[in-house]
């Protein structure tokens, strides 16, 4: 089994996990973790803010994998998987919303954002997890509140924190270890069959447009393909699925 966890580097508050990962990993084991019990400048997907209260959990690992930058996406996916699997265990139908966001009936629980360092070839990945686990909604900005939930809030209890991060790493290394001996195809499978958003009609927002058309897959390097209405198929790097439609009307 893998070595995520092995080493924990704890703090009661940061600036963001990610961050001091990025200024600890050059000196850092693989699989070192840095976690906290709040964030300050918590970050999200698309330079958004990431609301840190205490009771989630926020952590990031330092993982020092050699592949090609193309294959630098899927990490997001495949660790996305590996936290929505955790969440399942717990008996909640939780989804993933691509590319990483993992849901339950359309609520945000968690969010997976990888760093990379970029000189040259790859020699840093950061991957940062963040889990509303015992997160009070009311902690939550008002704005917020509808498009947000927790562990605590679906189970109508606090769960044991330990035992969620344990079961994350866990998780995260069999998803790793998986993804090193080179078993991607049937990761990303997983990943479709517990994706909210494959085989149903959306509407994507790019930097520069939005898209509507039915989702139909995943690429191997985590992109999104489109099937337009004229038939043609358009493949999505980067963007924000934020409508999701059925025969009977929007969803989310
Ligand atoms: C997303 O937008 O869905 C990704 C959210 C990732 C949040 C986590 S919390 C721990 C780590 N530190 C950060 O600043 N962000 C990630």
């Amino acid at each position: 089994m893998g070595s995520i966890g092995e080493n924990i580097i704890y703090f009661e508050e940061v600036d963001s996990t990610n961050d001091v990962a990025k200024r600890l990993a050059p000196k850092s084991k693989e699989g070192t973790v840095i976690i906290a019990e709040t964030q300050t400048k918590g970050r999200g997907r698309g330079r958004r803010e990431w609301i840190s209260p205490p009771g989630g959990v926020w952590m990031s690992v330092i993982l020092k994998p050699k592949i090609d930058l193309s294959c630098a996406p899927v990490f997001t996916l495949i660790f996305g998987l590996g936290v929505c699997k955790v969440i399942r265990s717990f008996g909640l139908n939780a989804k993933i919303k691509w590319p990483n966001d993992v849901i339950i009936k359309g609520r945000k629980i968690a969010g997976v954002l990888a760093d990379l360092d970029l000189y040259e070839e790859v020699n840093f990945v950061i991957v940062g997890v963040g889990i509303d686990a015992n997160v009070d909604l009311e902690d939550f900005p008002k704005e917020f509140r509808g498009n947000v939930t927790s562990l605590k809030r679906e189970l109508g209890q606090e769960i044991e924190k330990q035992s969620l991060i344990q079961n994350i790493f866990q998780e995260m290394n069999r998803v790793y270890d998986r993804f090193k001996s080179g078993s991607l195809s049937s990761l990303l499978q997983e990943w479709k069959e517990l994706s909210s958003i494959i085989g149903k009609t959306v509407e994507v927002h790019t930097e520069t447009e939005t898209i509507k058309g039915a989702a139909i897959d995943i690429d191997k390097n985590g992109a999104l393909i489109i099937k337009l209405e004229d038939g043609s198929h358009k493949k999505i790097i980067a963007g924000e699925v934020n409508g999701v439609r059925d025969s009977s009307g929007l969803y989310r």
